[in-house]
């Protein structure tokens, strides 16, 4: 949502969380993603001069961002271009939720809340095609070839089912998950991540590409389960997912460790979400007590952090480690 008057706008968007099929996806395989509560804030106003960042991560002047975040200056510049503005005049502060690296979506939300915030301080019209192609000039940066399902699950408000060729569609339930997420507090490197299953790939095509297509297949029954409201296959297939990711290598021994730990305190089913390789796991449970006990029983296990919701509310509740 955007508030504008000129001097001051406000750009928002929510993090992500890959429920079933990340890293197929980028084999051009579908996957499911869903709204995460936590929000990122774009507040952009007018200031004489140079463009400048506040954020948690950088602060200082747009041109001398860090390496890491250049594809995000990039996205501001050309945002800047469309809206036929100059790149100078504005500041941008940023104020989020969302820890990085922890496969929960924070660059694309991040990218998605600044462009909105520009174009409503602007008062531009903003298309969801303006905002995807502005959004993965970033992505591309950061993750190397993303699949777009960040990008996408980020900019939209419901759960969806995702494919890189064929876009999105989105997911309706009759009746509400309940999600606990895990922060292990180890940092993820999605592109090192992606990187890593492409070499596997390449080297034993015969091993890798039938873990692919078993994802893939989970995927689709996982949709089903969605649609039929079969929450105990749902985990299920969640825990059958996880086992992939595990031979595609993008595990470790924390995310294996809270996995476990979340089906021992009777979690419907619990895998890794995002990149991997650190980050966080979700567990799916059988309504919000329930999740709240396992969110607990995951901190004591070592999480840093649990956040646990349902999909039919907008706010996830915080068990700090
Ligand atoms: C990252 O959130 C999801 C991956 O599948 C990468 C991508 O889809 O671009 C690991």
């Amino acid at each position: 949502m955007e508030v504008s008057d000129r001097k001051r706008a406000v750009g928002e968007a929510h993090g992500k969380l890959i429920l079933v099929g990340e890293h197929a996806v980028v084999y051009n395989k579908p996957a499911i993603a869903m709204p995460f509560p936590l929000r990122i804030r774009a507040i952009v106003t007018e200031q004489i001069g140079e463009i400048r960042v506040s954020s948690n991560v950088y602060t200082g002047n747009l041109k001398d961002m860090p390496d890491k975040f250049m594809g995000l200056a990039q996205t501001i510049y050309r945002s800047l271009e469309i809206c036929h503005q100059p790149k100078e005049g504005i500041h941008i502060e940023v104020e989020s939720e969302i820890p990085m690296g922890r496969g929960l979506g924070s660059s694309a939300t991040a990218a998605t809340a600044i462009v909105r915030g520009i174009f409503a301080f602007y008062q531009r019209p903003l298309s969801e095609e303006q905002l995807y192609s502005l959004v993965e000039i970033g992505e591309n940066y950061a993750h190397g070839k993303p699949s777009g399902i960040d990008m996408m699950a980020a900019a939209n408000e419901k759960p969806i089912f995702y494919q890189k060729t064929k876009g999105a569609s989105f997911l309706a339930s009759p009746k509400p998950l309940y999600i606990v997420a895990a922060d292990s507090g180890e940092v993820g490197d999605t592109k090192t991540a992606v990187e890593h299953v492409k070499e596997l790939r390449q080297q034993r095509p015969d091993v890798i590409d039938p873990i692919i297509d078993e994802i893939e297949d989970i995927v689709w029954k996982a949709k089903e389960a969605i649609i039929s409201g079969d929450s105990l296959l749902l985990g299920s297939l969640l825990t059958r997912n996880h086992e992939n990711l595990k031979k595609l290598e993008v595990s470790n021994s924390m995310l294996d460790h809270l996995v476990e730990a979340a089906i021992r305190a009777g979690a419907l089913g619990a895998k890794l979400t995002g990149g991997g390789m650190g980050g966080c796991i979700i567990a799916l449970t059988k309504d919000m007590t329930h999740a709240e006990k396992v969110g607990k029983a995951l901190v004591k296990e070592g999480a840093r952090k649990v956040w646990y919701f349902s999909t039919d509310s907008k706010e996830a509740i915080t068990v700090e480690g």
